[in-house]
């Protein structure tokens, strides 16, 4: 068992990722439910209706699930308590140092890992006593690092300097990326775009559609010179943005009319480049399903040549 699962305790070494408002238990339960393991987000930053989405995970699965915290994104302690009462054994910290709560969290026996963009960040957590990090490559959706490093150097920059392990992020939607990942290092995968078009995906069918029909060039970087840097799918709106080079600040602000009400024009819809390999809605099993096949299906025929010793 490698270590990953040993730190998850999920069937598959397959993470859904946190997302702001949407991955809550409608989409986590249903993930963990399917082997992977579902993550529920704070960065929404409502403690209240964080707490209530943990009793409904309770309702809908016994299987292990976690939580993430976005560090820089912190506007209430509270938050921070909550996840730590929460009783979930594993938790990913993002954007910002964990150097600050990687104490408080180990204390509850939690197992964290924290989400780096480049090799000086995963140094630094390393450094701060994570148990392992979640590698995210600028290919990948959401808020991002403005210097880009893409996942497939990122991992194998990483594995070069430290030995702790890694879940990779950005660029995966199905089995060929999990076993390329795994290739280079990689001990579990973690996928937000491909399951923000999950049929159990609590977001508006606008957006999953602009997701299957995103090609490989329909997602943009902005806002590199501020914060925080995002991957969002190409619009009107994100491409005037780009064009002016700054975000307005509150373009966030209204991410819920897009995510719930579809319009896509209100914000700005992240996503990562993997939307281009992504063209159907399916429920979350069978996405875990065909992605542990695929990645059988491929590291065995790369078997079968190293055994014949053929390429
Ligand atoms: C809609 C959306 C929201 C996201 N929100 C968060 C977040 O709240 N916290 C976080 O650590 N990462 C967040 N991410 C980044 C993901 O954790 C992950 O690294 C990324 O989605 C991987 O790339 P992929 O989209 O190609 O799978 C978000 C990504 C997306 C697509």
């Amino acid at each position: 068992m490698n270590r990953v699962l040993q730190h998850t305790d999920a069937r598959y070494p397959i993470v859904q990722a946190p997302m702001g408002y949407i991955a809550r238990a409608q989409l986590a339960s249903a993930v963990s439910r399917a082997g992977g393991l579902g993550i529920i987000e704070t960065s929404s930053g409502d403690v209240a209706a964080i707490k209530a989405e943990l009793v409904r995970m309770r309702e809908l699965t016994d299987a292990p699930f976690g939580m993430n915290l976005p560090l820089l994104f912190l506007r209430d302690i509270a938050m921070v308590d909550a996840v730590i009462d929460s009783g979930v054994r594993f938790v990913t910290t993002s954007a910002g140092s964990p150097a600050k709560f990687i104490g408080p969290l180990k204390q509850a026996g939690i197992v964290v890992y924290h989400a780096v963009p480049t090799v000086k960040a995963a140094l630094k957590a390393a450094e701060s006593g994570v148990d392992g990090l979640v590698v995210e490559g600028a290919e990948g959706g959401g808020f991002k690092n403005p210097e880009e490093v893409s996942t497939l150097v990122l991992l194998q920059a990483i594995r070069d300097q430290v030995d702790i392990p890694m879940i990779a992020a950005g660029g995966i939607a199905d089995g060929r990326g999990m076993a390329a990942a795994f290739a280079l290092g990689a001990e579990g995968v973690q996928l937000g775009t491909r399951f923000v078009s999950a049929a159990e995906s609590p977001v508006h069918q606008n957006y999953k559609q602009a997701i299957l029909d995103a090609g490989d060039t329909d997602t943009v970087v902005l806002n590199k010179k501020a914060s925080p840097c995002v991957r969002a799918l190409k619009t009107q709106n994100s491409r005037a943005i780009a064009e002016a080079g700054l975000m307005p600040p509150d373009t966030l602000a209204r991410v819920k009319e897009l995510y719930f009400g579809g319009d896509m024009e209100a914000s700005i819809g992240l996503a990562g480049q993997s939307a281009a390999l992504i063209r159907e809605v399916k429920p979350a099993a069978q996405i875990i399903q065909e992605m542990v096949d695929g990645f059988f299906a491929i590291t065995s025929r790369l078997g079968g040549l190293a055994h014949a010793r053929q390429f």
